[in-house]
């Protein structure tokens, strides 16, 4: 008898992901010049480490917490949504998450029937896609507009309109392409989700981070769609919080009990002493959002200025936010995002991430995080000037 593999198809479907693949090719090589992880390399503010610690010293985190999270957390996390986001939130329409991808999950559990298509504008971050396939929904990929900064096509979103789609996720600003989706063009996509009766999922994850005259704007802030949205947020970029596993959701009152549903059997609720933490960030100064945001910038026009001394292997849309950046390759070779990531790995000491792992309209592309020390631009850069000569 031949023994049948015991995983369901669900997630035998799901590929391995290219961005861990880098990460362990990259720890095979010594003193690699790192560009390809999307995580802020500062340290956790202290004042937030001292909220936490206080909270265990007084005993405050050895239990669970409400599920939907500490209700302190969730007035701090209400002020916030009117002050930034220019949602009028109350304390019922929020749930802390373990991360904003496990509150992407829920949402998306909360939502998805199998066979349900998911719109997603591409490239996009790749867990979004793979969200969409553990909840046994189709992820329908519908290319951004690159010649205009990768931004959305509304027209194409229109037309893979059919009766079975349920929900558009986007995130904005955007990981891999750090395009910030603008005000105007998310005004017609909550149109397009009104007149169809979809709901919107947002990652909202890079706030914070958006530079020159682009201003990030909350769909959920339009009060003719704010039923339809779920907006995802997190800890980890804001205050360099990665490892504390703490995001949070608003939707609507309505749509909580669902949400919650799914949340509670991969989390119960969200670790308690990272709440206590949050409680520290948002009550404490916000200089240090600020402090990060400027480190972003300057390594953003830094990586471009060492970009445009490329200009014949990389041709690039300037990111309007996040801290990443997707320049297409202009070298034959290029178009296997894979092959050329790797030998940039292997022979040029630099890693990155390939393109291939946002999407199909990925291919020819590589992903760079300027979340890093500006040093480490230079470093992986000297080296690019190098190798490609
Ligand atoms: C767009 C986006 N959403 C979510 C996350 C993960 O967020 P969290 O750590 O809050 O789960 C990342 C991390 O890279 C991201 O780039």
């Amino acid at each position: 008898m031949v023994n049948k593999p015991l995983i369901s198809n669900r997630v035998a479907q799901i590929q391995k992901s290219a961005i861990h693949e880098m990460t362990r090719l990259s720890k095979e090589v010594e003193d690699v010049a790192f560009l390809s992880w999307a995580k802020p390399t500062s340290d956790t503010p202290e004042h937030i480490k001292e909220a936490a610690i206080a909270a265990i010293k007084a005993g405050k985190v050895g239990g669970y917490s409400e599920n939907a999270g500490l209700l302190p957390l969730r007035e701090e996390i209400v002020k916030k949504l009117k002050r930034d986001n220019n949602i009028d939130a109350n304390t019922a329409q929020i749930l802390l998450t373990v991360g904003a991808i496990e509150g992407l999950s829920a949402a998306i559990m909360a939502i998805v029937d199998p066979g349900d298509e998911v719109i997603l504008p591409s490239p996009t971050y790749s867990t979004h896609i793979r969200q969409v396939v553990i909840a046994s929904g189709k992820p329908v990929l519908i290319p951004t507009i690159e010649e205009e900064g990768f931004i959305l096509d509304l027209e194409a979103i229109k037309k893979a309109i059919t009766p079975r789609t349920k929900a558009i996720v986007y995130c904005s600003p955007s990981n891999p392409t750090g395009t910030v989706f603008s005000e105007q063009q998310l005004r017609a996509l909550a149109e397009i989700a009104l007149e169809h009766n979809l709901m919107v999922i947002t990652d909202e994850a890079y706030e914070y981070f958006v530079f020159d005259d682009h201003k990030h704007f909350s769909i959920a802030s339009i009060p003719e769609i704010r039923r339809n949205v779920i907006s995802c947020y997190t800890f980890t970029k804001t205050y360099a919080m990665t490892g504390w596993r703490l995001g949070y959701l608003h939707a609507d009152e309505a749509m909580i009990p669902h949400i919650t549903k799914a949340h509670i059997p991969f989390a119960i609720c969200a670790p308690v002493v990272s709440q206590y933490a949050a409680l520290g960030a948002l009550q404490g100064s916000q200089s240090c959002v600020s402090d990060f945001r400027e480190h972003y910038l300057a390594a953003r026009n830094l990586m471009c200025e060492r970009l445009d001394r490329l200009s014949s292997v990389f041709d690039y849309q300037k990111p309007g936010g996040s801290y990443l950046m997707f320049p297409r390759i202009l070298l034959e070779e290029g178009k296997d995002s894979t092959a050329f990531c790797i030998r940039l790995l292997k022979e040029g000491k630099v890693s990155t991430t390939p393109g291939i792992a946002f999407g199909p309209t990925g291919q020819s592309h590589l992903r760079l995080s300027f979340c890093v020390p500006l040093d480490a631009i230079n470093k992986a850069f000297d080296r690019m000037e190098v190798y490609f000569r």
